[in-house]
């Protein structure tokens, strides 16, 4: 395969390695860097191991793992990084590391090169201001593993310029991924709707309103591939919770805070799936029978499920896409590709905008709570003359809402 270009990438962990892999299974050259010559040993020792695996699941042969294997050098050298067009920064979220990072970066890639960090929370905007020219500047948000996860979420900030986004999105594209775009915010598109949904389904359980497993059974009844908590304790309450507070702090939406018992799970070191004990407890062969963490209900309102959750969800969706934050078709995408959930654009479709609107309304009402609010582009879909079309209309639109088009 003819060299299609060369790219760094800084941090060969976890989502480094993936990353690298990525670009050399593209036929790109990739220069891996770290700080230690023993990191190299173990990115390696990564690179091998995956790629025997992408191998014997037949997604490579011998000969390409071979060559593939062969486009990746590793370096602890930030200055063999000069010639890279494009750079991926993945090194620990602390957010002096990567703004060291960028500095040495900046100071050594060419005036064209593209400059990229994987960040999951931090501001990129802030990474991007601190170098010499900002507008070279993304996120690529991988999801974890990078060479098997189709999903990257590129972050564009008010510095980008579209001809970064756009080539960014191009290379990604190239390397076969789906690339959706969003502006920078905390939690991007996936885990600002994923998060706080999961968030509400931990408080549902909570306040006693329905037992665990309904909860869970409700939600994969509506199409959904896991049951919130059970997803909740797979992802882990430290990760949660973490994402929560930077949502939290971001928005000040008070349905952005860890629901008490998330912070008590925390606390209590019942971290989920790692640790053995979350919402369930767990053995070698899967979840056990053992209660839960809240007793059961005395006034159950598992009948509500599952729109108590989904519409909730919809709304964010709706408020997410009305603010211009990302067009509908990258939040479908966004949601299907980045945690297999069903197309939220769909759901509503499926429950129909007056009648989201209308449980949303009740919502607002019961807790008076400000980003329970309808938001305004459901507010315009229920009341369009035709639902359907409006729906249509939002999903195709190639830029954002076509709001001339809605009731
Ligand atoms: N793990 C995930 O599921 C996931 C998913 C999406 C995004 N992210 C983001 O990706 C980034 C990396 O996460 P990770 O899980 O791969 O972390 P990790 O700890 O597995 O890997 C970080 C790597 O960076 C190296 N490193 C540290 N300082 C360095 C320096 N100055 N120069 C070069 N290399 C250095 C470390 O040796 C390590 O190999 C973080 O920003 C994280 O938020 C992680």
């Amino acid at each position: 395969m003819a060299e299609r270009g060369r790219a760094g990438v800084v941090g060969l962990g976890a989502m480094g390695s993936g990353i690298a892999e990525v670009f050399a299974r593209g036929g790109w050259s990739v220069v891996g860097l770290e700080e230690q010559p023993a990191a190299l040993d173990r990115a390696r020792q990564r690179l091998a191991t995956s790629t025997a695996r992408a191998v014997e699941r037949g997604k490579l042969d011998d000969a390409g793992a071979q060559a593939l294997t062969a486009r990746v050098t590793y370096t602890t050298d930030v200055a063999d990084l000069a010639g890279c067009e494009v750079v991926v920064e993945a090194v620990p979220e602390v957010a002096a590391l990567k703004q060291a990072v960028f500095a040495r970066l900046d100071a050594v890639v060419g005036p064209d090169a593209l400059l990229a960090t994987n960040t999951s929370s931090l501001s990129v905007t802030a990474l991007a201001a601190g170098t010499s020219d900002p507008s070279r500047v993304v996120g690529v948000h991988f999801f974890n593993p990078a060479p098997v996860q189709p999903l990257v979420e590129v972050i564009a900030t008010v510095l980008t310029a579209p001809a970064t986004l756009q080539r960014a999105r191009d290379v990604l594209e190239g390397l076969g991924k789906t690339t959706i775009a969003c502006t920078d915010r905390a939690g991007f598109v996936v885990n600002a709707l994923l998060v706080p949904y999961l968030n509400h389904a931990a408080s549902w359980y909570e306040r006693g309103f329905a037992t665990r497993e309904e909860i869970d059974a409700a939600m994969v009844g509506a199409g959904l591939p896991m049951g919130p908590l059970a997803l909740l304790d797979l992802v882990g309450h430290d990760v949660t919770t973490a994402v929560l507070h930077r949502l939290h702090e971001q928005t000040g939406d008070r349905r952005h805070l860890p629901t008490p018992l998330l912070t008590s799970l925390v606390e209590a070191g019942l971290l989920g799936r790692k640790s053995g004990r979350g919402f369930y407890t767990y053995d070698a062969d899967g979840p056990t029978d053992a209660p839960g963490p809240v007793p059961a209900p005395a006034a159950s309102r598992a009948g509500e499920l599952p729109e108590a959750l989904l519409v909730p969800y919809l709304n964010d969706v709706a408020t997410m896409v009305g603010d211009r934050y990302a067009t509908a078709a990258d939040v479908d995408t966004g949601m299907a590709l980045g945690c297999r959930m069903p197309r939220p654009f769909d759901q509503l479709a499926a429950l129909g905008p007056a009648a989201t609107l209308a449980r949303q309304q009740q919502v607002f009402a019961e807790t008076a709570e400000p980003g329970h609010r309808p938001a305004r582009l459901l507010e315009q879909l229920a009341a369009a003359d035709d639902p359907d079309l409006a729906l249509h209309a939002l999903r195709t639109a190639d830029g954002r809402v076509p709001a001339g088009r809605l009731g």
